[in-house]
């Protein structure tokens, strides 16, 4: 164990070697402490916004307005994950912003959250054409992206919407009727299926499931 006056030494002998060696200030120690940590996600989402850029890597990036990279709080304990920007989407350039968004806003809030609290991200960032689903190759193209975000991130749990995005994110080919209400795994990360909102406002009576597939993931939330 080193004594106080050994350290002093040594932080004393740093800095001489720093004045000769021409160094002016030391800036304050980055990665450290809270406010640098969350300053950093926030970074790191915005840089690897910088590195999508124009994107051309799939035929969907011909006819979009927009690509909607995502939006919300680059320190969430929890990510919303959809299917692909809509027609509004597209225009406005953040994820779920029509009527089936905000149906998600009025889940988040049912769940103590507020919208801004959360992360929203679709798996392909870009519009498909006439809403059509999404490619399995632009679903490939796209996904490395997604995984970054949630990388960054590092969400206590994850909400998948709709079949595309709990295919994607958990692996499988399961259908959403059977993967809905069953708690999955995303690289340490408790992810629950459930059903899309626009099928929500379809299908009104399924909301109960939802309801109940949310309540498992605040449970997790609240131990986390
Ligand atoms: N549906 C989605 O899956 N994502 C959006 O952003 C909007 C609608």
């Amino acid at each position: 164990m080193p004594t106080i006056q050994k350290i002093l030494r040594d932080v004393q002998n740093l800095l001489e070697y720093h004045q000769l060696m021409g160094v002016k200030e030391i800036p304050a120690a980055k990665g450290k402490g809270r406010k640098a940590k969350e300053g950093s996600k926030e970074m790191r989402l915005k840089e690897l916004r910088e590195k999508i850029g124009d994107c051309k890597l799939c035929r969907l990036c011909k006819g979009r307005t927009n690509l909607v990279f995502g939006v919300g709080n680059p320190q969430a304990k929890l990510v919303f994950i959809g299917e692909g920007p809509g027609r509004d989407e597209d225009i406005k350039g953040e994820p779920f912003v029509g009527r089936a968004g905000q149906l998600l806003t009025k889940i988040i809030e049912a769940m103590g959250f507020k919208r801004n609290e959360v992360y929203i991200a679709n798996v392909v960032k870009c519009r498909p054409p006439e809403n059509r689903n999404p490619e399995p190759d632009e679903i490939e193209s796209c996904l490395p992206f997604l995984k970054e975000q949630i990388a960054v991130i590092g969400p206590k749990a994850i909400i998948c919407l709709g079949k595309f995005a709990a295919q994607t994110v958990l692996g499988t080919v399961e259908p959403i009727t059977r993967l809905r209400g069953n708690m999955g795994e995303y690289d340490g990360i408790p992810v629950m299926p459930t059903y899309h909102p626009a099928y929500l406002l379809r299908n009104p009576d399924a909301k109960k499931q939802v309801w109940e597939d949310v309540q498992k993931v605040m449970k997790i939330l609240k131990k986390a």
